[in-house]
Protein backbone atom coordinates (compact mmCIF):
# COMPACT_ATOMS: atom_id res chain seq x y z
CA UNK A 1 0.00 0.00 0.00
CA UNK A 2 1.39 3.27 -0.84
CA UNK A 3 -0.36 6.79 -0.63
CA UNK A 4 -1.63 7.45 -4.03
CA UNK A 5 -0.62 11.30 -4.15
CA UNK A 6 3.25 10.32 -3.31
CA UNK A 7 5.12 11.61 -6.32
CA UNK A 8 8.70 11.54 -5.51
CA UNK A 9 11.22 12.41 -2.65
CA UNK A 10 9.96 14.83 -0.74
CA UNK A 11 7.08 15.82 -2.48
CA UNK A 12 3.39 14.89 -1.38
CA UNK A 13 0.01 16.51 -1.51
CA UNK A 14 -1.04 17.57 1.71
CA UNK A 15 -3.80 14.93 1.75
CA UNK A 16 -0.88 11.99 1.63
CA UNK A 17 -1.05 10.04 4.72
CA UNK A 18 3.03 9.62 5.71
CA UNK A 19 4.35 6.35 4.71
CA UNK A 20 5.42 3.82 7.65
CA UNK A 21 9.19 3.44 8.23
CA UNK A 22 8.61 -0.07 6.36
CA UNK A 23 6.65 1.05 3.32
CA UNK A 24 9.10 3.88 2.83
CA UNK A 25 12.16 1.63 2.75
CA UNK A 26 10.69 -1.34 1.01
CA UNK A 27 9.15 1.22 -1.30
CA UNK A 28 12.67 2.74 -2.00
CA UNK A 29 13.89 -0.72 -2.31
CA UNK A 30 11.34 -1.42 -5.07
CA UNK A 31 12.52 1.98 -6.54
CA UNK A 32 9.02 2.76 -6.16
CA UNK A 33 7.99 7.05 -5.16
CA UNK A 34 8.14 7.57 -1.84
CA UNK A 35 6.93 10.42 0.85
CA UNK A 36 10.87 10.99 1.92
CA UNK A 37 14.19 9.42 2.07
CA UNK A 38 13.77 6.15 4.51
CA UNK A 39 17.18 6.24 6.42
CA UNK A 40 19.21 3.30 8.69
CA UNK A 41 22.47 2.65 9.82
CA UNK A 42 24.63 -0.25 9.35
CA UNK A 43 25.74 -1.13 13.19
CA UNK A 44 23.00 0.67 14.35
CA UNK A 45 22.08 -2.00 16.95
CA UNK A 46 25.51 -1.41 19.07
CA UNK A 47 27.85 0.24 20.97
CA UNK A 48 27.11 3.58 20.47
CA UNK A 49 23.70 3.45 22.31
CA UNK A 50 23.36 3.20 26.11
CA UNK A 51 20.55 0.68 26.57
CA UNK A 52 23.11 -1.85 24.67
CA UNK A 53 25.70 -0.73 26.54
CA UNK A 54 23.72 -1.44 30.20
CA UNK A 55 22.14 -4.76 27.86
CA UNK A 56 26.32 -5.78 27.55
CA UNK A 57 27.11 -5.20 31.33
CA UNK A 58 24.64 -8.26 31.63
CA UNK A 59 24.87 -10.17 28.39
CA UNK A 60 28.13 -10.70 26.54
CA UNK A 61 27.94 -11.03 22.59
CA UNK A 62 26.92 -14.42 21.49
CA UNK A 63 24.70 -14.48 24.51
CA UNK A 64 22.32 -11.37 23.38
CA UNK A 65 22.71 -12.79 19.74
CA UNK A 66 21.54 -16.54 20.30
CA UNK A 67 18.88 -15.33 22.85
CA UNK A 68 15.99 -14.41 20.81
CA UNK A 69 14.37 -12.20 23.12
CA UNK A 70 17.78 -10.53 23.81
CA UNK A 71 18.49 -10.27 20.07
CA UNK A 72 15.17 -8.59 19.62
CA UNK A 73 15.50 -5.82 22.51
CA UNK A 74 18.83 -4.49 21.05
CA UNK A 75 17.31 -4.93 17.21
CA UNK A 76 14.44 -2.45 18.60
CA UNK A 77 16.72 0.07 20.54
CA UNK A 78 17.40 2.37 17.61
CA UNK A 79 14.13 1.96 15.81
CA UNK A 80 12.75 3.73 19.34
CA UNK A 81 15.80 5.80 19.82
CA UNK A 82 16.48 7.08 16.33
CA UNK A 83 13.47 6.94 14.25
CA UNK A 84 14.78 4.81 11.27
CA UNK A 85 13.26 3.04 8.60
CA UNK A 86 15.06 0.14 8.85
CA UNK A 87 15.25 -2.50 12.02
CA UNK A 88 18.45 -4.54 11.23
CA UNK A 89 18.56 -7.65 12.91
CA UNK A 90 20.93 -7.69 15.96
CA UNK A 91 22.96 -10.62 15.11
CA UNK A 92 26.97 -10.87 13.43
CA UNK A 93 28.10 -12.19 9.91
CA UNK A 94 29.88 -14.84 12.14
CA UNK A 95 26.69 -16.93 13.63
CA UNK A 96 26.18 -19.32 10.49
CA UNK A 97 30.02 -20.76 10.44
CA UNK A 98 28.90 -22.68 13.91
CA UNK A 99 26.29 -24.65 11.72
CA UNK A 100 29.08 -25.41 9.28
CA UNK A 101 31.21 -27.07 12.28
CA UNK A 102 33.06 -24.23 13.04
CA UNK A 103 33.51 -22.70 16.33
CA UNK A 104 34.45 -19.12 16.93
CA UNK A 105 34.19 -16.77 19.80
CA UNK A 106 34.06 -12.69 19.39
CA UNK A 107 36.56 -10.68 21.29
CA UNK A 108 35.81 -7.57 22.98
CA UNK A 109 37.94 -5.05 20.74
CA UNK A 110 39.05 -7.89 18.65
CA UNK A 111 36.45 -9.40 16.97
CA UNK A 112 35.95 -12.59 15.55
CA UNK A 113 38.93 -15.22 16.50
CA UNK A 114 38.09 -18.60 14.90
CA UNK A 115 40.51 -21.15 17.13
CA UNK A 116 41.35 -23.64 13.96
CA UNK A 117 40.86 -21.85 10.92
CA UNK A 118 39.95 -23.84 7.12
CA UNK A 119 43.05 -23.81 5.38
CA UNK A 120 43.13 -27.86 3.97
CA UNK A 121 41.73 -29.55 2.03
CA UNK A 122 40.53 -31.74 4.96
CA UNK A 123 38.98 -28.73 6.80
CA UNK A 124 36.80 -27.62 3.55
CA UNK A 125 35.38 -31.18 3.02
CA UNK A 126 34.60 -31.34 6.39
CA UNK A 127 32.25 -28.24 6.35
CA UNK A 128 28.44 -29.36 6.73
CA UNK A 129 26.02 -27.45 4.76
CA UNK A 130 23.01 -27.04 7.25
CA UNK A 131 19.39 -24.76 6.55
CA UNK A 132 19.34 -22.45 8.54
CA UNK A 133 16.69 -23.95 10.99
CA UNK A 134 19.38 -26.15 11.82
CA UNK A 135 22.34 -24.31 11.94
CA UNK A 136 20.79 -21.01 13.90
CA UNK A 137 17.46 -21.74 14.72
CA UNK A 138 17.75 -18.45 17.31
CA UNK A 139 18.07 -16.26 14.16
CA UNK A 140 14.74 -17.43 12.59
CA UNK A 141 13.37 -17.31 16.46
CA UNK A 142 14.51 -13.79 16.60
CA UNK A 143 13.04 -12.50 13.03
CA UNK A 144 9.23 -14.02 13.71
CA UNK A 145 9.15 -12.27 17.45
CA UNK A 146 10.32 -9.17 15.39
CA UNK A 147 7.66 -9.15 12.81
CA UNK A 148 5.45 -9.78 15.78
CA UNK A 149 7.03 -6.54 17.56
CA UNK A 150 7.62 -4.06 14.95
CA UNK A 151 4.57 -3.90 12.82
CA UNK A 152 4.64 -1.16 10.20
CA UNK A 153 7.44 0.78 12.23
CA UNK A 154 10.40 -0.28 9.94
CA UNK A 155 11.22 -2.70 7.40
CA UNK A 156 13.08 -5.96 9.00
CA UNK A 157 16.26 -6.15 7.87
CA UNK A 158 18.03 -9.30 8.14
CA UNK A 159 21.57 -10.15 6.45
CA UNK A 160 24.54 -12.85 5.95
CA UNK A 161 28.23 -12.09 5.90
CA UNK A 162 29.07 -12.89 1.55
CA UNK A 163 31.48 -16.15 1.16
CA UNK A 164 34.72 -14.02 0.12
CA UNK A 165 34.26 -12.10 3.51
CA UNK A 166 33.21 -15.00 5.40
CA UNK A 167 36.26 -16.82 3.87
CA UNK A 168 38.43 -14.39 4.85
CA UNK A 169 37.45 -15.40 8.64
CA UNK A 170 37.60 -18.92 8.38
CA UNK A 171 40.59 -19.57 6.70
CA UNK A 172 42.42 -16.44 8.38
CA UNK A 173 40.96 -16.92 11.70
CA UNK A 174 41.01 -13.18 12.49
CA UNK A 175 41.18 -10.20 11.45
CA UNK A 176 43.99 -8.94 9.71
CA UNK A 177 45.22 -5.90 7.15
CA UNK A 178 45.94 -7.84 4.35
CA UNK A 179 44.44 -11.20 4.50
CA UNK A 180 47.47 -13.00 3.10
CA UNK A 181 46.72 -16.86 4.12
CA UNK A 182 43.26 -15.92 1.76
CA UNK A 183 45.05 -15.00 -0.79
CA UNK A 184 47.58 -17.59 -0.83
CA UNK A 185 44.87 -20.39 -0.74
CA UNK A 186 42.76 -18.59 -3.55
CA UNK A 187 45.82 -17.88 -6.12
CA UNK A 188 48.20 -20.26 -4.94
CA UNK A 189 45.12 -23.36 -4.87
CA UNK A 190 42.32 -22.16 -6.83
CA UNK A 191 40.21 -25.21 -7.27
CA UNK A 192 40.25 -25.29 -3.41
CA UNK A 193 39.05 -22.18 -2.87
CA UNK A 194 36.42 -22.83 -5.32
CA UNK A 195 35.03 -25.70 -3.05
CA UNK A 196 35.15 -23.66 -0.04
CA UNK A 197 32.89 -20.63 -1.99
CA UNK A 198 30.59 -23.19 -3.41
CA UNK A 199 30.29 -24.51 0.02
CA UNK A 200 29.71 -21.41 1.61
CA UNK A 201 27.09 -20.12 -1.15
CA UNK A 202 25.24 -22.92 -0.52
CA UNK A 203 24.87 -21.92 3.15
CA UNK A 204 24.57 -18.23 2.50
CA UNK A 205 21.47 -18.83 0.33
CA UNK A 206 19.43 -21.38 2.87
CA UNK A 207 20.68 -18.88 5.23
CA UNK A 208 19.17 -15.73 3.77
CA UNK A 209 15.77 -17.83 2.25
CA UNK A 210 15.45 -18.99 5.95
CA UNK A 211 15.65 -14.98 7.34
CA UNK A 212 13.01 -14.07 4.38
CA UNK A 213 10.43 -17.02 5.63
CA UNK A 214 10.78 -16.07 8.91
CA UNK A 215 10.20 -12.70 8.52
CA UNK A 216 12.95 -10.42 7.20
CA UNK A 217 11.47 -7.95 4.13
CA UNK A 218 15.48 -7.43 2.66
CA UNK A 219 18.07 -8.73 3.09
CA UNK A 220 21.65 -7.33 3.00
CA UNK A 221 24.93 -9.54 1.92
CA UNK A 222 27.96 -7.82 3.95
CA UNK A 223 30.99 -7.95 1.71
CA UNK A 224 33.49 -5.95 4.10
CA UNK A 225 36.67 -7.08 2.60
CA UNK A 226 36.29 -7.27 -1.04
CA UNK A 227 38.80 -4.21 -1.36
CA UNK A 228 40.91 -6.37 -0.90
CA UNK A 229 40.88 -7.44 -4.82
CA UNK A 230 41.04 -6.55 -8.02
CA UNK A 231 39.17 -6.41 -10.53
CA UNK A 232 39.66 -9.67 -12.45
CA UNK A 233 40.63 -11.81 -9.56
CA UNK A 234 36.86 -10.36 -7.87
CA UNK A 235 35.35 -11.59 -11.59
CA UNK A 236 36.92 -14.93 -11.68
CA UNK A 237 36.49 -16.12 -7.78
CA UNK A 238 34.07 -13.93 -6.59
CA UNK A 239 31.38 -12.67 -8.26
CA UNK A 240 30.20 -15.73 -9.85
CA UNK A 241 28.95 -17.21 -6.56
CA UNK A 242 26.97 -13.08 -5.26
CA UNK A 243 25.40 -13.46 -8.50
CA UNK A 244 24.11 -16.98 -7.75
CA UNK A 245 22.99 -15.86 -4.55
CA UNK A 246 21.13 -12.70 -5.40
CA UNK A 247 19.40 -14.86 -8.48
CA UNK A 248 18.73 -17.41 -5.99
CA UNK A 249 16.65 -14.88 -3.72
CA UNK A 250 15.13 -13.08 -6.54
CA UNK A 251 11.51 -12.55 -6.16
CA UNK A 252 11.46 -13.57 -2.58
CA UNK A 253 12.70 -9.89 -0.63
CA UNK A 254 15.03 -6.77 -2.10
CA UNK A 255 18.38 -7.61 -1.83
CA UNK A 256 21.24 -4.98 -0.46
CA UNK A 257 25.17 -5.72 -1.81
CA UNK A 258 27.46 -4.16 0.73
CA UNK A 259 30.85 -3.67 0.49
CA UNK A 260 33.55 -0.47 1.40
CA UNK A 261 36.57 0.44 -0.43
CA UNK A 262 35.39 -1.41 -3.75
CA UNK A 263 35.46 2.09 -6.53
CA UNK A 264 37.66 -0.14 -8.68
CA UNK A 265 35.05 -2.94 -8.24
CA UNK A 266 32.10 -0.87 -8.85
CA UNK A 267 30.84 -2.25 -12.02
CA UNK A 268 31.55 -5.44 -11.69
CA UNK A 269 30.04 -5.27 -8.62
CA UNK A 270 26.99 -3.76 -10.26
CA UNK A 271 26.48 -6.75 -12.21
CA UNK A 272 25.89 -9.16 -9.35
CA UNK A 273 22.28 -8.22 -9.58
CA UNK A 274 21.43 -7.44 -6.34
CA UNK A 275 18.64 -4.98 -5.77
CA UNK A 276 20.99 -2.30 -4.18
CA UNK A 277 24.16 -1.63 -4.05
CA UNK A 278 25.00 0.30 -0.53
CA UNK A 279 28.48 2.12 -1.81
CA UNK A 280 30.61 4.27 0.55
CA UNK A 281 31.77 7.99 0.51
CA UNK A 282 34.88 7.54 -1.77
CA UNK A 283 32.24 8.07 -4.67
CA UNK A 284 30.06 11.12 -5.20
CA UNK A 285 26.83 9.17 -4.49
CA UNK A 286 26.09 10.66 -7.98
CA UNK A 287 28.82 9.01 -9.55
CA UNK A 288 28.29 6.07 -8.01
CA UNK A 289 24.76 5.74 -9.17
CA UNK A 290 26.25 6.36 -12.59
CA UNK A 291 27.53 2.92 -12.79
CA UNK A 292 24.40 0.77 -11.12
CA UNK A 293 21.78 -0.91 -13.77
CA UNK A 294 18.65 0.62 -14.67
CA UNK A 295 16.63 -1.27 -12.36
CA UNK A 296 18.80 -0.98 -9.70
CA UNK A 297 18.65 1.42 -6.37
CA UNK A 298 21.82 2.65 -4.10
CA UNK A 299 22.61 2.87 -0.06
CA UNK A 300 24.90 5.13 1.49
CA UNK A 301 26.92 6.87 1.58
CA UNK A 302 28.11 8.99 4.27
CA UNK A 303 31.42 8.58 6.00
CA UNK A 304 30.67 7.38 9.63
CA UNK A 305 33.42 8.84 11.27
CA UNK A 306 32.43 12.33 9.80
CA UNK A 307 29.61 12.37 12.40
CA UNK A 308 32.38 13.24 14.99
CA UNK A 309 32.04 16.13 13.38
CA UNK A 310 30.24 19.45 14.81
CA UNK A 311 26.79 18.69 13.45
CA UNK A 312 26.47 21.83 10.79
CA UNK A 313 29.14 19.56 9.12
CA UNK A 314 27.06 16.54 9.36
CA UNK A 315 24.00 18.80 8.39
CA UNK A 316 25.67 19.78 5.25
CA UNK A 317 27.36 16.31 4.25
CA UNK A 318 24.41 14.98 5.11
CA UNK A 319 22.61 17.55 2.41
CA UNK A 320 24.67 16.94 0.33
CA UNK A 321 23.96 13.28 -0.28
CA UNK A 322 20.19 13.91 -0.60
CA UNK A 323 21.15 16.41 -3.15
CA UNK A 324 22.82 14.41 -5.28
CA UNK A 325 20.19 11.87 -4.92
CA UNK A 326 17.98 14.56 -6.63
CA UNK A 327 14.64 12.63 -5.58
CA UNK A 328 15.21 9.87 -7.95
CA UNK A 329 13.61 6.32 -7.27
CA UNK A 330 16.13 4.19 -5.05
CA UNK A 331 17.79 5.93 -2.64
CA UNK A 332 18.26 4.64 1.14
CA UNK A 333 20.11 7.00 2.96
CA UNK A 334 22.86 5.23 5.28
CA UNK A 335 26.88 5.34 5.87
CA UNK A 336 29.22 3.64 3.82
CA UNK A 337 30.53 1.62 6.72
CA UNK A 338 29.36 0.83 10.36
CA UNK A 339 29.00 3.72 13.17
CA UNK A 340 31.90 4.33 15.17
CA UNK A 341 31.15 3.15 19.07
CA UNK A 342 31.91 6.72 20.16
CA UNK A 343 28.86 8.39 17.99
CA UNK A 344 26.29 10.16 19.97
CA UNK A 345 23.12 8.69 19.45
CA UNK A 346 21.63 12.29 19.20
CA UNK A 347 23.43 12.82 16.48
CA UNK A 348 22.17 10.24 14.43
CA UNK A 349 19.00 10.87 15.94
CA UNK A 350 19.51 14.41 14.18
CA UNK A 351 20.35 13.03 11.04
CA UNK A 352 17.36 10.76 10.86
CA UNK A 353 15.07 14.05 11.26
CA UNK A 354 16.96 15.84 8.56
CA UNK A 355 16.41 13.02 6.08
CA UNK A 356 12.96 12.96 6.70
CA UNK A 357 12.55 16.26 6.08
CA UNK A 358 11.62 17.42 9.44
CA UNK A 359 14.48 19.87 10.94
CA UNK A 360 12.56 22.39 9.52
CA UNK A 361 15.26 23.48 6.85
CA UNK A 362 13.92 24.28 3.10
CA UNK A 363 15.40 21.41 0.81
O1 LIG B 1 24.29 -3.41 12.02
C1 LIG B 1 23.84 -3.77 13.12
O2 LIG B 1 23.61 -2.97 14.06
C2 LIG B 1 23.44 -5.21 13.31
C3 LIG B 1 24.39 -5.99 14.02
C4 LIG B 1 25.72 -6.36 13.37
C5 LIG B 1 26.85 -6.69 14.16
N1 LIG B 1 27.83 -7.13 13.33
C6 LIG B 1 26.88 -6.65 15.63
C7 LIG B 1 28.20 -6.61 16.28
C8 LIG B 1 26.09 -6.52 12.03
C9 LIG B 1 25.29 -6.24 10.77
C10 LIG B 1 27.42 -7.02 12.01
C11 LIG B 1 28.14 -7.38 10.77
C12 LIG B 1 29.57 -7.66 10.85
N2 LIG B 1 30.27 -8.34 11.81
C13 LIG B 1 30.46 -7.36 9.80
C14 LIG B 1 30.07 -6.69 8.50
C15 LIG B 1 29.94 -5.22 8.64
C16 LIG B 1 31.23 -4.46 8.69
O3 LIG B 1 31.44 -3.78 9.72
O4 LIG B 1 31.98 -4.48 7.72
C17 LIG B 1 31.75 -7.80 10.18
C18 LIG B 1 33.02 -7.65 9.39
C19 LIG B 1 31.60 -8.44 11.45
C20 LIG B 1 32.68 -9.10 12.25
C21 LIG B 1 32.81 -8.43 13.56
N3 LIG B 1 31.98 -8.69 14.63
C22 LIG B 1 33.68 -7.36 13.94
C23 LIG B 1 34.76 -6.77 13.06
C24 LIG B 1 33.35 -6.99 15.26
C25 LIG B 1 33.87 -5.82 16.08
C26 LIG B 1 34.91 -6.20 17.08
C27 LIG B 1 35.14 -5.02 18.05
O5 LIG B 1 34.81 -5.16 19.22
O6 LIG B 1 35.62 -3.97 17.59
C28 LIG B 1 32.31 -7.85 15.66
C29 LIG B 1 31.60 -7.82 16.95
C30 LIG B 1 30.28 -7.12 16.90
N4 LIG B 1 29.26 -7.41 16.02
C31 LIG B 1 29.85 -6.09 17.77
C32 LIG B 1 28.53 -5.78 17.40
C33 LIG B 1 27.60 -4.81 18.07
C34 LIG B 1 30.66 -5.50 18.91
C35 LIG B 1 30.54 -6.38 20.10
C36 LIG B 1 30.23 -5.55 21.32
O7 LIG B 1 31.17 -5.04 21.94
O8 LIG B 1 29.05 -5.43 21.68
Amino acid sequence: MKPAAATAAGETTAEAPPMSGRQRLLAAARREAVDTTPVWFMRQAGRSLPDYRALRERYDFLTVAKTPELAARATLMPVDRLGVDGAVLFADIMLPLEGMGVPFEIRPGVGPVIADPVRTEADVARLRVVDADEGTPYVLDALRLLKRELGERAALLGFSGAPFTLACYLIEGRSSREYPKTKTMLYGAPELWHRLMETLTEVVIRYLRGQIAAGADAVQLFDSWLGLLDRVTYETHVLPYTTRIFAALQGLAPTIHFSTGTVALIDAIAASGSDLVSVDWRLPLDEAWAHLGPTQGIQGNLDPTLLLAPFDVVAAASRDILDQAGGRPGHIFNLGHGILPETNPDTLRRVVDLVHGQDGAAR
